[in-house]
């Protein structure tokens, strides 16, 4: 208790997040880690649908989803805006052209993520929605691959703003102008209805709706880096 009013709290925190959220996630805990040395994390990093697998198996302390879990008993909070853009190599002719249309979009090869990613989902939902369905040139398990891919030209990328941090500061990757993108989403921070949280998962919940917006705003870079500024290639 007296440790507790110290900010020494002790303890185990266990997360599960979506991929997309890796970009933030560990700065957050880094400074709640710092304040609380006490407290031991473990971290699950995957995609959407193994998160609510356990979000319904109530594996975890608290999980990270990129837009609120559906059909499920949970308490979410939104924590932060998770916008999604469309991707393209930084020398792509469409980046020339404003306000494309999807169905000129759906006639461009894509790189998609898994079945089971919220990525994909929300992706797929926005073009069905239209009636159009992308046409898959590669389906690849990981952002970090995908981005390389769409760097390799192999086609375009729908993608979670955060994983943009460090492509989009060096001016590899670009966000093209398409009708409805970026597609707004949000954050959502989720527990399974009824749930006892710890002491150490209560404040880090608080520690989450305090700052994760800065945090997912600056992506992974050390507190006080701007952002913004472009890096000079070696
Ligand atoms: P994913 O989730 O890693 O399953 O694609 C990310 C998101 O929904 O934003």
């Amino acid at each position: 208790q007296l440790d507790d009013l110290r900010g020494l709290r002790q303890g185990r925190l266990k997360l599960a997040i979506v991929s997309t959220a890796q970009y933030f996630m560990p700065r957050l805990l880094g400074e709640f880690c710092t304040a609380n040395p006490g407290v031991e994390v473990a971290l699950t990093v995957t995609n959407r649908q193994t998160v609510l697998a356990r979000l319904t198996g109530n594996e975890d302390d608290l999980c990270v989803l990129g837009t609120p879990p559906e059909g499920l008993d949970v308490v979410a909070t939104a924590i932060a805006d998770n916008p999604l853009a469309i991707l393209a190599r930084h020398d792509h002719p469409l980046l020339q052209a404003d306000e494309i249309s999807p169905q000129r979009i759906a006639e461009e090869p894509f790189i998609l993520r898994e079945p089971g990613s919220g990525t994909r989902l929300a992706a797929e939902r926005f073009f069905a929605a239209r009636g159009l369905r992308l046409k898959m040139r590669m389906e690849l398990g990981s952002n970090e691959a995908i981005k390389q891919a769409v760097i390799g030209g192999l086609g375009l990328a729908i993608l979670s703003r955060d994983t943009l941090a460090l492509e989009g500061r060096f001016g590899l990757l670009k966000p093209l102008n398409v009708k409805g993108f970026p597609l707004l989403r949000q954050w959502q921070v989720a527990y399974p209805r009824g749930k006892h949280l710890s002491v150490v998962a209560e404040a880090f919940l608080e520690h989450l709706v305090t700052h994760a917006r800065a945090a997912a705003l600056a992506g992974p870079l050390p507190p006080g880096a701007d952002s913004m500024a472009p890096l000079a290639l070696p």
